[in-house]
């Protein structure tokens, strides 16, 4: 018996995915890549933005012929997208062949969804619905990097985003459960844990106790033995100065720290519901770097948010030159249904996005190619992470600060600490050779 997942959008789902594969190898299935030789299919969806919903649509409606041919085959559609108002009739309706419908807190219920899929009756639960992690097994895919979730949901309504909508308010872990998880990992070897949570920094707020992420983050700096912890997404308005000082006492905590941006004009910023001002980002930057540095701070930088004018668009082109991203990833606003932004005036025509997305693009490649130049000649301690796909006989890692560096293949660095000397950078991507290992 064999699964099949898809897994579409950010880490979060990607994880969601490895305990879905836990769960479904815990009853019996090995995993397989080709959807049309599944007996359980599933989609872990996203719908951040328009052009995903697309795709996934897309690769259902794919679906119905392999369905018909193979009408014993589970169709599951889990994560955010079926949490949507009126999707989970959608589906219903448009895509009768889906077996199980289930929302992003319901993980917990899909053994009795499939099984009841498996007896030719449908299932389906969108209830946020809460489980715990330590309830069932995870198959993870990500060697040396672990995930784990310190925290769920969202209470932030930044007005353009529907996350608040399909993953709920914001719940902390325990912190005992995060600390047994951690130590759990770091004694089955592997070398980078990666805390996951929509703001990771208004963690333990919700809890008893005095807890806090800067507290979460020197608990685990402690842990004896050599690994990386990162951590992400960080929102601008709560990134203390405690955090800044606990990555900076603890050398195991990475100096590199994903900030979303979103806008570079206080203007479109307080009608994104961001809560900081332009100049509140400049200073929390200026504050990073004169503790940190050699930090890494990268970003996420929406164009063409409704009203958004040529000049608070030039002014997100100024900020990028400031700030000096190590890399930015740059979106086209896509208007959600449910989200306030939604029936904002002045809604941009698409031409005018395209523009300033490919503007936004090339400002941000010429200043990762500027940083890129500044560490060619130097040494890098690198985790190495295993083969490239993008390159024959090449092997990649990251520096402390979250660079990617290429370097010759030799499977057995996989999981282990190397210094490479950086001979060369193609814009964002760095090449090197090891000089030492661990
Ligand atoms: N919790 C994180 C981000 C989660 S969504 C944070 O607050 O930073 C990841 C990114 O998708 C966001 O940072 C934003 O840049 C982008 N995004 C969210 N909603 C979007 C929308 N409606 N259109 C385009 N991009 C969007
Ligand atoms: Fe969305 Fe804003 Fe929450 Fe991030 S902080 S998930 S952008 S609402
Ligand atoms: Fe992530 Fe997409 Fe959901 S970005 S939280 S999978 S809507």
């Amino acid at each position: 018996m064999k699964y099949f997942i898809h897994t579409y959008g950010c880490q979060m789902n990607i994880h969601d995915s490895e305990k879905i594969a836990g769960i479904l190898e815990n009853m019996g299935y090995v995993n397989c890549d080709d959807v049309s030789q599944a007996d359980v299919a599933v989609f872990n969806t996203c719908c951040i933005r328009e052009t995903a919903e697309k795709k996934i649509y897309g690769h259902l409606g794919a679906l119905k012929k392999i369905k018909r041919d193979r009408p014993d085959m589970t169709v599951v559609v889990c994560g955010c997208m079926s949490q949507q108002d009126g999707v989970a009739e959608k589906i219903r309706e448009s895509y009768p062949f889906v077996d199980v419908v289930l929302g992003t807190g319901n993980l917990n219920l899909l053994q009795q969804a499939i099984e009841t899929a498996q007896n030719r009756k449908k299932f389906s639960n969108i209830e946020f619905l809460q489980y715990r992690e330590e309830d069932f097994p995870q198959s993870r895919t990500s060697y040396p990097n672990a995930w784990v979730n310190i925290n769920y949901g969202c209470n932030n309504f930044c007005t353009y985003c529907i996350v608040p909508y399909v993953r709920g308010r914001e719940r902390s872990r325990p912190f005992g459960d995060v600390i047994a998880e951690v130590n759990k990992l770091l004694a089955e070897g592997y070398k980078e844990i990666t805390l996951l949570g929509q703001n990771v920094n208004s963690y333990g707020h919700d809890l008893d106790g005095n807890v806090s992420f800067a507290s979460l983050l020197r608990e685990i700096g402690k842990s004896e033995g050599k690994f990386r912890l990162r951590f992400m997404t960080s929102h601008p308005k709560d990134l203390s100065d405690d955090v800044i000082d606990a990555i900076s006492e603890y050398p195991n905590i990475c100096n590199n720290i994903h900030l979303p941006v979103q806008s570079g004009s206080t203007e479109i910023l307080r009608r994104m519901n961001r809560r900081y001002t332009r100049d509140d980002y400049l200073a929390l930057i200026d504050k990073i770097y004169a503790k940190l540095p050699d930090a890494g701070i990268t970003t996420d930088i929406m164009v063409g948010f409704p009203g958004e004018t040529e000049r608070d668009f030039e002014d997100t082109l100024d900020l990028v030159r400031r700030v000096k991203y190590s890399s930015a990833f740059c979106f086209v606003y896509s208007r959600r249904k449910g989200t306030p932004a939604y029936s904002m005036e002045d809604q941009i025509p698409y031409s005018v996005k395209k523009e300033r997305i490919t503007r936004l693009i090339s400002c941000q490649n010429e200043v990762t190619k500027q940083i890129s130049a500044t560490m060619v000649g130097k040494r890098y301690e690198v985790l190495a992470e295993g083969a490239n796909p993008s390159y024959p006989d090449t092997m990649c890692g990251r520096t402390e600060s979250g660079r990617l560096v290429n370097f010759k293949y030799d499977a057995s660095l996989t999981g282990r600490f190397v210094t490479v000397y950086i001979e060369r950078a193609s814009s964002a991507t760095l090449w090197g050779s090891v000089v030492e290992e661990e």
